[in-house]
């Protein structure tokens, strides 16, 4: 029995076009600026999100992390939502890489409101109060992965960057599944980041390369972003190969994200008739499912669905997560929906 890998849509494998692609990439030392395909990639996606430059860096992790350390000093403050990936997946970077503090707001679906970050801000002159943390950066997410990959609506988006840029902060959104977010909304991508100061996007997520990540800014951020770059060990020398992966992932994977949502959304539709699971099928928008798990540990049911050869992860004690993606196609779909049923009748 093959199993179902539902974890993460980190879980996939380059295809075979892919790895071809990474074999005939054209490389250099690009620590001296000298790969051409990295090169390439860092033009195309900057011209694609409508900034003036973009750096490739090898995790999302790292691209959010130089982001918001060339907008940081240490003693500042980052106003962010409480379920964002920068704030509980990051290894704690925000302190202990640049000394932040964070201001975290609760939000439905991770998705701010300006009324809530308007009530946030510390107000005008707070940077002259010695007590005062210097409030700095708005950290946004879209598609917010905690929120179950929800959908920024453009307008509440650009409210929310608004309110913070006119109190002097500025605006970093983390996008690992920004891709995600285009094609669920049909905005282009430069549109949806335009309020953005920097921002991250991931190519090892829905576009299915093996690792890499673009941070895209202003031209005069660039140097800084590489110099931190360097710093955590992040240059990278024949990285060529991995850029490449990237470019053939935007030539071929991006439309195909529809699929992913079309799939979480079959596979919410038949959760939500399963006992002892419970799913909102409104909600889902993109390639996340949260399914509640009623009446026993949400691990109870993991172990279960492992058995059963589907795997997936819980999100706190009574949620699991489900992530569709490259690997799993239509077809896979009902063969899930009875194992997790079987499982839930197990666990
Ligand atoms: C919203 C979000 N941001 C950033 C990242 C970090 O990416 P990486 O795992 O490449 O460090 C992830 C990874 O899952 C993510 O979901």
């Amino acid at each position: 029995m093959n199993a179902i890998d539902l974890r993460s849509d980190t879980v996939t494998k380059p295809t075979l076009a892919m790895r071809t692609a990474m074999a005939q990439a054209d490389v250099g030392d690009d620590v001296y600026g000298e790969d051409p395909t990295v090169r390439a990639l860092e033009e195309r996606v900057a011209a694609l999100l409508g900034k003036e430059a973009a750096l490739f860096a090898p995790s999302g992790t790292m691209a959010n992390q130089l982001a918001l350390g060339s907008l940081l000093a240490p003693g500042e403050e980052v106003l962010c939502e409480r379920g964002s990936h920068i704030v509980n997946y990051e290894g704690g970077a925000l302190a202990a890489l640049w000394g932040a503090q964070t201001n975290m707001l609760d939000a439905p679906r991770g998705l701010l409101t300006a009324t809530q970050v308007r009530a946030a801000l510390r107000g005008p002159g707070h940077e002259d109060d010695v007590h005062a943390p210097r409030q700095r950066v708005l950290g946004l997410e879209d598609t917010h992965n905690r929120g179950g990959g929800a959908v920024w609506p453009l307008a509440q988006l650009d409210e929310v960057a608004a309110v913070a840029h006119q109190a002097g902060l500025f605006v970093h959104l983390d996008g690992a599944r920004l891709w995600n977010a285009h094609i669920q909304s049909g905005v282009p991508l430069a549109r949806r980041v335009a309020m953005a100061d920097t921002v991250s996007v991931c190519l090892s997520k829905g576009l299915g390369t093996p690792a890499g990540s673009v941070v895209a800014s202003t031209r005069e951020r660039l140097p800084k972003l590489k110099r931190l770059r360097k710093r955590l060990g992040g240059g990278m020398r024949q990285a060529g190969m991995l850029a490449a992966a990237g470019l053939y992932a935007l030539d071929h994977h991006l439309a195909r994200l529809a699929e992913d949502h079309a799939n979480a959304r079959a596979l919410a539709e038949r959760l939500a008739e399963v006992p002892g699971l419970s799913c909102e099928v409104s909600s889902i928008e993109t390639n996340i499912v949260l399914v509640n798990v009623k009446d026993r540990p949400a691990q109870t049911l993991v172990a279960a669905a492992r058995t059963e050869g589907v795997l997936v992860n819980a999100v706190g004690t009574d949620r699991i997560r489900l992530v569709l993606h490259l690997d799993v196609s239509a077809k896979d779909i009902p063969e899930a929906a009875q194992r997790l049923s079987r499982a839930a009748r197990a666990a």
